[in-house]
């Protein structure tokens, strides 16, 4: 039996294949590569030894979708694919309504033909708008500050309403918090398109000298030292996180919203630190004007992942940037080499 993955040569998506494979499973990538690599694919056949089945094409083309489910043994589906920089979808909104929402609803209505009902979302600590108080928890209020953001609170919201409407239903909403790190391979990483809105590939980006210097967006936050605070997360222990999710859906029905963080926050500037000690690059930085949009700190409570999937992140902030340079360092222009 196969796993569907939408936007699986995406920075999550690739990490997550690696780790099904990994346990065992068959992951099929459905990709249109608008945001990822074919690169990808090679990569993950170097990790694994086994190269994934690959249909190349758009998520909302549903003769696209319906040839794989005609032609795979699909039993399950974990949907990475979808645009996902949050100043963008301020900009070209429509843009993210369109290929977001519509992509779901297609995949979905292909799913609903062919009787697959265990599907894990994409989510995003985004749903959580500006947070009153810290840490999160799946209870807490939910509301969005961007389109991007909006994307994801419909789509958990679609899918509270498919399953009160189907409760043979297994559906997970993976809520994620800050990616960041890489395979410790250095094959396959993030390759953010263009100048990086994220820290982390902005950091390497001026460790390895593509970039002059770092822009520390606030130091005036009611933070430990001024600067915004994150939940940093390990992709690979993301990456994991799914597997138990697609295992949780194996054995449960429902319709079950997750984090999916470490529960440590760390601010700007004890990042930049722990770059530099990891990697003994230097990472010199001016401090900036706010960016709009940005809180003050986000982190999550991860016990229900712990007592619901039995997972939590085993990696800590030295790893993660340990493993962010290595990749850096091995793929000076990302895949683009
Ligand atoms: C982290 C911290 C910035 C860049 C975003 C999306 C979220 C999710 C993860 C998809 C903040 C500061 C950043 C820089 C800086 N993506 N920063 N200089 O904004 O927490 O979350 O990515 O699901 O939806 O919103 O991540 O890496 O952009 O910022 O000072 O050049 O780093 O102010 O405090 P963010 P980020």
């Amino acid at each position: 039996m196969s796993i569907l993955v939408t936007g699986g040569a995406g920075f999550i998506g690739s990490h997550t294949v690696v780790e099904l494979i990994n346990a065992g499973f068959e992951p099929v990538i459905a990709d249109n590569f608008s945001n990822s690599s074919p690169v990808v694919i090679d990569r993950i056949e170097k990790i694994t030894g086994k190269r994934p089945t690959l249909y190349t094409g758009d998520v909302r083309d549903v003769a696209f979708l319906t040839d794989i489910f005609e032609k795979e043994n699909i039993e399950s589906v974990i949907h990475f694919a979808g645009y996902k920089a949050v100043g963008e979808s301020c900009e070209k909104p429509l843009m993210y309504f369109d290929n977001n929402f519509i992509s779901t609803i297609k995949l979905l209505e292909v799913c609903e033909k062919f009787g697959v009902k265990k599907f894990v979302f994409s989510s995003s600590a985004t749903v959580y708008g500006i947070p009153e108080t810290v840490p999160l928890e799946e209870g807490m209020p939910l509301s969005c500050t961007n389109p991007y953001g909006r994307t994801k609170l419909v789509i958990e919201d679609m899918l509270r309403d498919i399953y009160k409407a189907d409760n043979s239903m297994s559906i997970m909403l993976l809520r994620y918090f800050n990616p960041i790190g890489a395979h410790e391979s250095g094959l396959i990483g993030e390759d953010p398109a263009g100048i990086p809105n994220n820290l982390l590939p902005y950091i390497t980006q001026v460790a390895i000298g593509r970039l002059a210097r770092l822009g520390v967006f606030g130091n005036d936050y009611p933070t430990v030292d001024g600067t915004g605070v994150r939940d940093y997360i390990h992709v690979v222990d993301l990456a994991k996180g799914h597997v138990k999710a697609i295992e949780w859906a194996d054995k449960n029905t429902g319709c079950e919203a997750v984090n999916l963080g470490t529960g440590n926050g760390y601010s700007v500037l004890q990042i930049v630190s722990s770059f530099e000690k990891a990697s003994g690059m230097p990472v010199p930085y001016d401090i900036k004007p706010r960016r709009d949009g940005d809180v003050a700190e986000n982190f999550c409570d991860p016990t229900k992942a712990k007592s619901l999937l039995g997972w939590q992140a085993e990696y800590g902030i030295e790893k993660m940037c340990i493993d962010s340079w290595n990749w850096q360092k091995n793929n000076p222009n990302g895949y683009n080499n």
